[in-house]
């Protein structure tokens, strides 16, 4: 993952990307991951191109772009912890542990610390649900998640 540092930078890179998946029908979520992809998040320059691109509004984009929790509009902080909040999860207490998690990071889902250093995300089913509640840690799967799982895979338990 490379962050943008110029505007030549970004155009140059999101038309390599459009004209990848040119031939893509209903292009628009495929088209925002692979700039994910390419960039660690969406940039907001990005939504033009690809509006005018695939000849949607830049609204329609902006709508796909928000809708999915997968996307983001800006870039991850150096560690990203998602906890699953699909059904099975919250029934083995995702939501205690968004809620300890948040009080301890003093973020809400989908914010960074102060010092940049942890995102917190929702994610809906990891396909982890026999070992709820499930997590990931800057990528890494974990089930029967704890608090201070979490905290020792950051490195930053007690
Ligand atoms: S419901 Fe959480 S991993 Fe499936």
């Amino acid at each position: 993952m490379t962050i943008v540092k110029t505007p030549v930078d970004l155009a140059g890179r999101i038309g390599r990307i459009l004209s990848e998946h040119e031939a893509v029908e209903g292009a628009c979520l495929v088209v925002l991951q692979a700039i994910q992809r390419e960039f660690g998040y969406v940039p907001a320059g990005a939504l033009e191109p690809v509006a005018r691109a695939l000849n949607l509004s830049h609204a329609d984009v902006y709508g796909v772009l928000t809708f999915y929790h997968d996307l983001r509009r800006a870039p991850p902080a150096r560690h990203v912890v998602r906890v699953c909040q699909s059904e099975a999860c919250q029934a083995m207490g995702s939501r205690s542990l968004t809620e300890q998690l948040s009080r301890r990071f003093d973020i809400g889902l989908g914010e960074t610390t102060a010092d940049g250093a942890t995102t917190l995300e929702a994610v809906y089913c990891l396909g982890n649900c026999a070992l709820s509640p499930a997590v990931t840690v800057d990528g890494a799967l974990y089930g029967r998640a704890t608090e201070f799982l979490v905290l020792e895979r950051l490195g930053a338990a007690e």
